[in-house]
């Protein structure tokens, strides 16, 4: 079953570092799957910084709201009119100073943040700022007594996110909509890393597992998670579940939020560049040169055929032509079927392994084979 796996092993497939590493400058998480790839110094300064634009502290209004009909959420003990639990004073028109100006006072009746923040790995800075950096300690016009709900709280000391989110071309509803920044982070203390509420793999694949998403074109959207269950044979970072291998979470210049260039299209004129994001884990000497011995099994003798498929000045064909980049029933990552035209008619491939290369019957062309052993 992974006799397929073997054979991509060749190791002049994965000249990895030489090739992409010359070229562009990935903007893009320098982390991947790629078995070879290096981690250059240069990768490093693309990645959005975490601390760029990072306000630690910021001085939310913090007197109660006079009341009215949009104060809608009010604090117990302040509801309570005792003003002296937190105040010197039990005046409600001169309450005083407070009595503890840290975050303890708090905790003498939310043991349970308390313990949540001393018991996960890692905790948010903005802590430090203190409770009332994102709480007014009175009362809200937003639920959990917050003094604005996300994503407007988080930008406001997260500006290089909120320009990333907002300004990018490419953008991510799971980003501003709805429970924004929360359906992935927790406030305050979590256990994975960037405070994540679950690994990244789980969140997306959790939210991507339905037929109902649809992109800003209203173009539906696969569903990922019977893609992956439906498909064994799983592309490299996709076996490592690392989805931000390719994709950039908040928002991105690319098209499908890709953290490097792809074609959006069947056709694409053929440009190495084009293909950046295949090319920072996979050797781009696949598609150089129309006869080779060495630098692509696919090929017919010394014909290559990604060359002659893909490498054109105008109606190249684009990678997803043959392979599916999650998941694949075939080895080599080559698709069932693909989508052609914009009715989304699925054309076949019937593509075969055989002893000496493969075969595609009833396709594009007729049944056409391969042989690329000597
Ligand atoms: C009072 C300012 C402030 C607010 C408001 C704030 N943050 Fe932060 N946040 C920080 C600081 C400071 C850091 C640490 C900066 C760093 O490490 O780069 C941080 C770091 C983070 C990190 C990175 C943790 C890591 O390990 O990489 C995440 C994720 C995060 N905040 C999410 C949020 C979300 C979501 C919200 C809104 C609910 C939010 N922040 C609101 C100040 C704030
Ligand atoms: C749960 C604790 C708590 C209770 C109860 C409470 N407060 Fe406060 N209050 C605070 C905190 C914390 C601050 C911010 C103090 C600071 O940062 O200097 C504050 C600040 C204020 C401020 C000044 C706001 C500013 O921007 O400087 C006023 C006015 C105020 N409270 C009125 C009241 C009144 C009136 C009551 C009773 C009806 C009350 N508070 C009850 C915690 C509380
Ligand atoms: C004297 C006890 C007491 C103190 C001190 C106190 N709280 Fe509370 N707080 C409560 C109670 C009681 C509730 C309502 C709990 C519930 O409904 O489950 C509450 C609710 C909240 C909620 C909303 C929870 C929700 O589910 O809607 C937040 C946020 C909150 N407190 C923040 C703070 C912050 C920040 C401070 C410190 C400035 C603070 N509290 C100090 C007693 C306290
Ligand atoms: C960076 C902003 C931020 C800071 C700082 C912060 N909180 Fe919160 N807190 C939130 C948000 C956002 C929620 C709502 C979470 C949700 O809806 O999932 C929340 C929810 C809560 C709740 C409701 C229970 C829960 O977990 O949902 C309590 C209680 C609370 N916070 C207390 C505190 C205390 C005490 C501190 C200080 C130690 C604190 N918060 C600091 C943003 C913050
Ligand atoms: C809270 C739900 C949710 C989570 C979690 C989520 N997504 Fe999404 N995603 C959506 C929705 C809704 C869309 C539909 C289009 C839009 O609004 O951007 C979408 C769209 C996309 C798109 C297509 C964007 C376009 O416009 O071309 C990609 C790619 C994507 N998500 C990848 C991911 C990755 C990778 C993760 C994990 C880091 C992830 N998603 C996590 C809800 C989610
Ligand atoms: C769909 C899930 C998802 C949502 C929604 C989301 N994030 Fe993230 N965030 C991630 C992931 C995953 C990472 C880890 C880095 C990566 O893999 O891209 C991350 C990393 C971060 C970091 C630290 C690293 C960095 O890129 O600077 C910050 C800060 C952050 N997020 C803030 C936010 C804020 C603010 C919001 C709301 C505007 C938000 N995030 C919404 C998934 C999400
Ligand atoms: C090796 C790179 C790579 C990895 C890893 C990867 N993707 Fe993708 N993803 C792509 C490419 C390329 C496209 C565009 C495919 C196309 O249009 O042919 C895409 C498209 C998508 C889309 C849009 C699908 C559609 O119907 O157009 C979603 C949603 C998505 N990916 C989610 C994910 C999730 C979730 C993960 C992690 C489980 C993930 N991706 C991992 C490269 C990757
Ligand atoms: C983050 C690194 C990374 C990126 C980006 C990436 N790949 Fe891969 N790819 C891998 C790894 C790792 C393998 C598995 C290698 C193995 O097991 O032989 C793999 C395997 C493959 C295979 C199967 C090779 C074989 O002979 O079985 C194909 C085809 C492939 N990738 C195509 C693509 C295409 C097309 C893109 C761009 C859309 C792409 N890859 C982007 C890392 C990556
Ligand atoms: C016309 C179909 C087709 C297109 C288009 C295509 N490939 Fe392939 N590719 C294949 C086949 C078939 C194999 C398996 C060859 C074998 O081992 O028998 C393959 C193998 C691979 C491998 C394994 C190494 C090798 O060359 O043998 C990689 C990596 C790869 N393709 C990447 C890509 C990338 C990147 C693109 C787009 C730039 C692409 N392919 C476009 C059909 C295609």
């Amino acid at each position: 079953m992974n006799m397929s796996r073997a054979s991509s092993l060749a190791p002049s497939m994965f000249l990895l570092g030489l090739a992409a590493a010359a070229g562009a400058a990935p903007a893009a998480p320098a982390k991947n799957a790629a078995p070879a790839k290096a981690a250059s110094a240069a990768d490093k300064p693309a990645k959005p910084k975490a601390n760029a634009g990072v306000k630690p502290t910021r001085r939310a209004p913090l007197a109660p709201l006079p009341p009215g009909p949009d104060v809608a959420w009010s604090h117990a003990p302040f509801e309570v009119g005792q003003c002296n639990i937190c105040h010197k004073s039990g005046d409600p028109k001169a309450p005083g100073p407070v009595v503890d100006n840290s975050n303890d006072m708090c905790f003498t009746c939310h043991e349970e943040i308390k313990e949540a923040l001393a018991g996960r790995k890692f905790q948010h800075d903005a802590i430090d700022a203190g409770c009332t950096a994102c709480h007014n300690p009175h009362n809200s016009r937003y639920k959990k007594l917050l003094t604005d709900p996300a994503p407007q709280l988080c930008y406001e000391c997260h500006s290089d996110i909120e320009k990333v989110a907002t300004t990018s071309k490419v953008r991510h509803g799971a980003i501003t909509k709805e429970r924004a920044c929360l359906a992935c982070h927790n406030p305050h203390a979590a256990n994975v890393e960037h405070l994540l509420i679950q690994l990244p793999y789980d969140l997306c694949v959790g939210c991507h597992s339905t037929n109902d998403l649809a992109d800003d074109n209203g173009k539906k959207l696969m569903n990922i998670k019977q893609l992956l269950t439906d498909n064994e044979v799983k592309h490299g970072p996709i076996a490592q579940k690392d989805c931000s291998a390719c994709h950039q979470t908040h928002g991105s210049a690319n098209f499908r939020l890709l953290v490097q260039a792809y074609p959006e299209k069947f056709y694409s004129p053929y440009d190495p560049a084009n293909y950046a994001l295949c090319y920072r884990c996979h050797n781009d000497q696949i598609m150089a040169n129309a006869t080779t011995t060495t630098l692509t099994k696919f090929r017919d003798g010394d014909r290559s055929l990604h060359y002659l498929h893909v490498h054109k000045e105008d109606r190249g064909r684009t990678c997803r032509a043959c392979h599916e980049v999650h998941a694949s029933h075939k080895p080599h990552q080559i698709r069932d079927a693909v989508p052609f035209g914009s009715g989304g008619w699925m054309l076949p491939l019937n593509f075969k392994q055989t002893a000496t290369g493969g075969q595609c019957e009833k396709t594009c062309h007729n049944t056409k084979t391969y042989a690329n052993k000597k």
